[in-house]
């Protein structure tokens, strides 16, 4: 069966693939934020899906960040952060995700008395579970670059006992005045610790290029999340291009925080060579798991389905999977292409 003239929703749902930019807590879909604001006791101010969903309007990643962490109060026992990944985990299998790099905030629990026992626990047995329904997933800790780098140095240690629990580092939240050298230490730590590093570059801040940079030359990142804005810097895409680093791209998340997916950006990395991947960042927010992301960008960027394909490749290239493991997903693709029969007329 030859594949088909267009990326289809179809086609990229089957299409095997490895999501590496998602935030667990960004999974909280508003039936599951009102039951466990019921079950813990917790005002959030809404009582139906239609008001939590009216106030999902953002213009920015702080107007975003603005509403996301007030919802994270719901998230309270080891069983909370267990249910949270659990549905996602269901939702990725159903998108045709294999292995998912899940991120969680630790800070934003433990800041509210909550235990990061409780966090690390209920999300490793979730993403230990889902073995059953055929995703390998595992856990990057993320610090939040708005708190102070001597918070994220407590955390780091916490983290420690749980250390096989956890594969890699990351850093969110709002990059305004938090550029990455306030963690270089932090960072320099976790590398020792053998935590894989990854970092967040956000859409179009300021000095996005300059973080892009450091990110790279500074801190040694193995992969670097969003990061498009690299196209400005024809030097630094043939660095990433050498190195061989990935860079995690959420273009419908982008088009909530921008006023643009930043597919042409995508498109331009893609047929440079480029590991660049597409992944889902927090889809109950932005409306779309990671499938729709696929579609979505390779509509708008005029894809061909080889290049899709090559997306998908690109997530298991980039992904921190052993290397038998990453060569039978590779495997498994080509068999996916050569079998491939639309379900749809
Ligand atoms: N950027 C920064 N912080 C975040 C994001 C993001 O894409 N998603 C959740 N927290
Ligand atoms: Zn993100």
């Amino acid at each position: 069966m030859p594949l088909p003239t267009q990326p289809t929703l179809d086609f990229v749902t089957g299409l095997p693939k490895a999501e590496l930019h998602l935030h667990l807590e960004g999974t909280l879909e508003p039936d599951l934020k009102l039951r466990l604001a019921e079950r813990n006791g917790v005002d959030i101010g809404q009582s139906t899906v239609e008001d939590v969903q009216a106030t999902y309007r953002f213009t920015d990643l702080t107007s975003f960040l603005a509403v996301y962490y007030p919802a994270m109060d719901v998230l309270q026992t080891e069983d909370d952060f267990f249910e949270l990944a659990h549905a996602y985990l269901l939702r990725a299998a159903a998108n045709g995700v294999k292995h998912a790099e899940m991120f969680f905030d630790p800070q934003a629990h433990t800041a509210r008395g909550v235990p990061f026992e409780a966090v690390v626990k209920g999300y490793h047995r979730a993403a230990a579970a889902a073995a059953d329904f055929g995703v390998d997933a595992d856990l990057i800790m993320c610090f939040l670059r708005d708190l102070s780098a001597e918070s994220a140095a407590e955390t780091l240690e916490a983290s420690v006992p749980f250390k096989d629990l956890i594969l890699g580092v990351g850093l969110d939240s709002d990059e305004r005045g938090n550029p990455p050298e306030k963690f270089a230490g932090v960072f320099a730590r976790a590398r020792d610790l053998g935590y894989r590093l990854t970092m967040h570059c956000d859409i179009d801040q300021v000095g996005s290029i300059d973080n892009i940079r450091t990110v790279l030359e500074t801190i040694g990142v193995d992969r670097i999340d969003h990061g498009t804005n690299i196209v400005e810097d024809p030097a630094l895409v043939a660095e990433v291009k050498a190195r061989g680093i990935g860079l995690t791209s959420c273009p419908v998340s982008n088009s909530f925080v921008t006023d643009d997916m930043k597919a042409a950006e995508v498109a331009q990395l893609l047929r440079d060579g480029v590991k660049i991947t597409i992944n889902s960042d927090d889809p109950a927010y932005f409306g779309g798991y990671v499938a729709d992301n696929y579609a979505a960008v390779a509509a708008k960027a005029g894809l061909t389905p080889e290049e899709v394909v090559t997306l998908a490749k690109n997530s298991f290239e980039a992904s921190w999977i052993d290397e038998d493991r990453r060569a039978a997903y590779l495997a498994e693709i080509d068999r996916y292409v050569e079998q491939y029969e639309p379900t749809e007329a």
